[in-house]
């Protein structure tokens, strides 16, 4: 136990990363580090607008979402074969192994790469295949999740959606983010029912930016199963014993929302508010190559802020696998592993 920022003691740093977890909001596009960018950069003859890691790291200061997103989707460009992905993602798994994810459900952006002339098939290979060594070696297993970017054209996403349903056995369910403002879920209601006849899974990016009325569309007209963030559905108390009623998890990144100011201090963060008023909430990174930690990191971030005891941090964890789309055996198997945490 250790003393928290709200004077009450809480879990160690290490007693969090070692709580078993399964990361349920994850970008594998977010984990690119710097130092990786400008090894990629180097072995792909890419050149760079930066002349070092720490001229590119000045730019990591964001004013909202779309700021952000500019500096993401440029130095993915670094990213063009399937062992540059392979590579990525193996780097993602070694760092999440050292902090408690046992089960990963991770998004890739594949509109971002084919408009660059990489095709799908390139980038579900290289993460497949450092997924498949990830099971082997580290026993983590996982999912991928096809996202759609909300803020293209809707009929980009039905052909992306197409093209991923040609690598169903390798694809879990879709998701929906980028810019989210002006972008309602709504407009994507025909794709996601094309992907649930599918049988894929389906989840959405709501309340980030956007909104409350944006999560209850993800809910009605998207059949979504979780929502990813979801932090303004706390401006909503309907919305909110809806959510609980329902059990619809979220899918929660806190160190995201400090980051991108969608938050003006993490101590605000309805993360706590929401689990006590009933809401399946759990703790994820987003882009932790971006935000400043991983989902270890999101963990002690806030025990020291909103003073998470170790019960809540052991419930926030239970969630995430029982929330999470891996089959029934494997969530017995993880919970087992969580009960003996607290010892
Ligand atoms: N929000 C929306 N879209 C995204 C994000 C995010 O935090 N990260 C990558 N794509
Ligand atoms: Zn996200």
């Amino acid at each position: 136990m250790t003393e928290t920022g709200t004077g009450v003691t809480g879990p160690t740093d290490s007693a969090l990363f070692a709580l078993p977890k399964a990361e349920l909001h994850l970008h594998i596009e977010g984990t690119l580090e710097p130092e990786l960018v400008f090894e990629l950069a180097g072995r792909n003859g890419v050149g760079l607008p930066y002349a070092s890691v720490d001229e590119l790291k000045t730019h990591y200061d964001f004013s909202d979402l779309q700021s952000f997103l500019n500096l993401y989707y440029a130095t993915m460009d670094v990213l063009r074969t399937e062992s540059d992905f392979a590579e990525l993602t193996r780097r993602y798994l070694a760092t999440a192994a050292t902090q408690g994810v046992r089960h990963v459900e991770l998004f890739f952006d594949p509109q971002a790469h084919t408009a660059r002339g990489i095709r799908l098939e390139t980038v579900v290979d290289g993460i497949g295949a450092a997924l498949d060594e990830a099971e082997r070696d580290l026993g983590i297993t996982s999912g991928i999740i096809l996202s759609f970017l909300r803020d293209q054209p809707v009929d980009a996403a039905e052909i992306i959606l197409s093209v991923g349903l040609s690598r169903i056995d390798r694809i879990i369910g879709v998701g929906l983010d980028s810019a989210e403002v002006g972008h309602p879920p709504s407009l994507f209601a025909h794709v996601f029912a094309r992907a649930r006849d599918a049988g894929l899974h389906v989840v959405a990016h709501a309340g980030e930016e956007g909104p409350p009325e944006y999560i209850r569309e993800a809910i009605d007209l998207l059949g979504v199963e979780r929502i990813d963030h979801g932090i303004r559905a706390i401006e909503d108390p309907e919305l909110v014993a809806r959510l609980a009623g329902e059990r619809i998890a979220l899918t929660m990144c806190p160190l995201s929302n400090v980051r991108l100011r969608t938050i003006g201090d993490l101590a605000e963060h309805p993360l706590r508010r929401l689990d006590a008023a009933g809401v399946r909430v759990t703790v994820n990174s987003d882009d932790p190559a971006y935000f400043g930690g991983y989902v270890g990191d999101n963990f002690v971030a806030v025990r020291d802020a909103l003073g998470v005891t170790a019960q809540e941090a052991e419930r926030y964890a239970r969630t995430s696998i029982e929330a999470s789309f891996a089959p029934d055996a494997r969530k017995r198997e993880l919970l087992s592993e969580v009960d003996g945490w607290l010892g």
